[in-house]
């Protein structure tokens, strides 16, 4: 989504904001902005689009050094991705520039009541509204920082916003209210940053800034208040990341590269979360004592997300026989449900940052529920909410369509269920056997990512189709939504998922012979065989069936095969996400789409 970078210090800023807007293009964005201050006055310069229009743009007019600066991507909410929406956004004088993430919710209101008072909008954002609020503000006390308090405490919502004023040369102010923004600390230099990446390579300190803080950014020194106006300690950090992390390492794309980094992540987590004499040890956690301080779990989450926490239910009703209710965090926040002192509440996030999962832990934190939060990020907002954290250990995902993170929520969600179910019934032959094939999962999924020609050429050859059908049935079920998921997000083609039980409720009125079936058949018994008749059902009407399965019978009756390893077929879940991952991949490809970047979707997403 929208992505923020400041800069105050002695070298060009120009650069350093673009550098720092490119490491945070993963993100997501439809225009992008720079605010470049000179001493004197300040030069706003905006593009629709990829940050290379803006480039070029820089490119072509001739610019005063500056030292101090801010920038923008914008990922529109509120207005149409023009050059006028995009921030930064000035005031009326031009002298105060602002850029803003997240949302203000009352800024019809405000922006009225601002109108009538005589200042002018151009751009139908909510942010243009915060600019004018603290300019007048500024009007009133002559003080930036005091004119940023002001309006503050007038603004509902999400922001985080990095200002500057021509007539405070030395500073740049950065604000958080439900919404990231962290400081990075140089020499004779400091940054302001929505997000780690735009830091890297540059500064190697930094301070995250809480919700209701400001802090006040000049060249050599960094000031933190609460919006009372009291200075805060801040902690200072070191950035542990580095530069190779954002970088495609040979790939064509992010995407590609990280799905092929899927074994090896598994193999770190597995190292990470057994002990040296076999034992699933969850950080410092004690799960015993944990459940027997509630009696259910509830896992929210969104997207890809959503998928892993769903198979997660098969998984720990199967094996732990314990009930969880998964419920997609945008729902969870706006329906009664039952979550009390006695849940467990599980969010899972990639970002930690996406603002309906963080609402639906808010909330099931203000019903002492006991929160468990699986994220890529630990630096993320999510933390805060979380009473256990269970990191993924993913490493950086950069491309938007989540690959290696899914596979990494999945592994840490089947330790989980190994674990509970091994406290809850006791050491059986079948929870031994999959404790043991945890190990096997790399090596197999190696050998499913050994299939990448045979899948490109089915991707090739479907590409053209107009819409797919996914289906699967049990624990296959979330696996097929997430496929389908992945094709529609990266390749814009029209991909639904069904439990292969309802095709015949309704969407086989759909199957012809233009239509391409994936079909998830896993050999184990009852399943595998509804499964072949759901298939015979898709023959008979002429669709075309690309079986994804690890049993090589049947083959004569589909028109494409991706072969997956053996295994048990509550671990399937692992295999055929990169079988499906690179299918939506090669289609993307040869349909020439963006693939890290797809339209209109953004990476973290921070708004409800
Ligand atoms: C799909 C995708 C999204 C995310 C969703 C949740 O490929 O990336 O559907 O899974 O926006 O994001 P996180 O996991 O960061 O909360």
């Amino acid at each position: 989504m929208c992505g923020i970078v400041g800069y105050i210090g002695e070298n060009a800023a120009k650069d350093i904001l673009l550098q720092g807007l490119k490491n945070l293009e993963y993100r997501g964005y439809d225009s992008a902005g720079v605010a470049l201050n000179d001493n004197e006055t300040t030069s706003v310069y905006k593009a629709q689009g990829k940050l290379d229009n803006l480039c070029s743009l820089l490119n072509r007019v001739q610019l005063k050094p500056s030292a101090r600066g801010i920038g923008h991507i914008r990922w529109a909410t509120h207005g149409a991705a023009t050059e006028t929406n995009a921030h930064p956004h000035k005031s009326n004088d031009g002298k105060l520039v602002l850029v803003h993430n997240g949302i203000i919710e009352n800024f019809r209101e405000l922006r009225q009541e601002l109108e009538k008072q005589g200042f002018r909008f151009y751009s139908q954002t909510d942010t243009e509204t915060a600019v004018h609020l603290i300019d007048r503000e500024y009007k009133k006390c002559g003080n930036l920082e005091q004119a940023v308090i002001n309006a503050v405490a007038l603004l509902k919502g999400a922001f985080a916003f990095c200002i500057m004023h021509d007539d405070e040369p030395d500073k740049i102010i950065a604000v958080r209210k439900n919404a990231p923004l962290l400081v990075g600390l140089g020499n004779n230099e400091n940054m302001i940053a929505s997000d780690v990446p735009a830091l890297i390579g540059k500064v190697n300190r930094i301070i995250y800034l809480e919700d209701n803080e400001i802090a006040i950014v000049h060249r050599c020194f960094v000031e933190v208040k609460n919006f009372a106006g009291d200075v805060v300690e801040k902690k200072i950090e070191n950035l542990a990341f580095e530069p190779e992390l954002i970088s495609k390492r040979g790939y064509a794309h992010f995407m590609l590269k990280e799905i092929n980094e899927q074994p090896s992540i598994i193999r770190r987590q597995l190292a990470e979360y057994f002990t040296d004499n076999g034992e699933i040890k969850l950080g410092n956690i004690d799960l015993m004592a944990l459940m027997q301080a509630v009696d259910k779990i509830e896992i929210v989450a969104c997207g890809s997300s959503l998928h892993a926490a769903m198979t997660a239910k098969y998984m720990i009703e199967e094996l732990a026989h314990i009930p969880v209710m998964v419920e997609s965090a945008s729902e969870y926040i706006y329906k009664y449900n039952l979550t009390d002192d006695k849940t467990l509440v599980i969010g899972i996030s990639q970002s930690g940052e996406t603002a309906d999962t963080i609402t639906a832990l808010k909330q099931a934190k203000q019903k002492n529920a006991k929160i468990l939060v699986l994220t890529n990020r630990e630096d993320s907002s999510i933390v805060r909410y979380a009473d256990f954290v269970l990191p993924l250990k993913a490493g950086i995902e950069v491309s938007v369509a989540a690959t290696k993170s899914y596979t990494a929520q999945l592994m840490l969600l089947y330790l989980l269920a190994l674990k509970l179910a091994q406290m809850r019934l006791g050491m059986n032959d079948k929870l031994r056997k999959l404790k043991e094939e945890l190990f096997e999962v790399p090596a197999k999924i190696e050998q499913v990512l050994c299939q990448t020609n045979l899948i490109k050429t089915c991707a090739e050859k479907y590409a053209k189709a107009q819409d797919y059908i996914f289906i699967g049935r049990g624990i296959s079920y979330p696996s097929v939504m997430e496929g389908a998921l992945k094709l529609k997000e990266i390749s814009y083609i029209n991909a639904n998922a069904y439990t292969a039980g309802e095709l015949k409720h309704g969407p086989i009125a759909l199957v012809d012979e233009k239509m391409p079936v994936v079909a998830v058949l896993t050999k184990d018994n009852l399943l595998y065989d509804k499964m072949i008749s759901n298939c015979q059902e898709v023959k008979a009407r002429k669709g075309k069936i690309i079986a994804v399965t690890n049993d090589a019978a049947h083959q004569d009756m589909f028109d494409d095969i991706i072969l997956l390893p053996k295994s048990s077929s509550e671990l399937m879940p692992l295999l055929i996400a990169p079988a499906l991952q690179l299918l939506a991949y090669y289609t993307a490809l040869s349909l020439g789409r963006e693939v890290d970047q797809p339209r209109n979707l953004a990476k973290s997403v921070t708004v409800e």
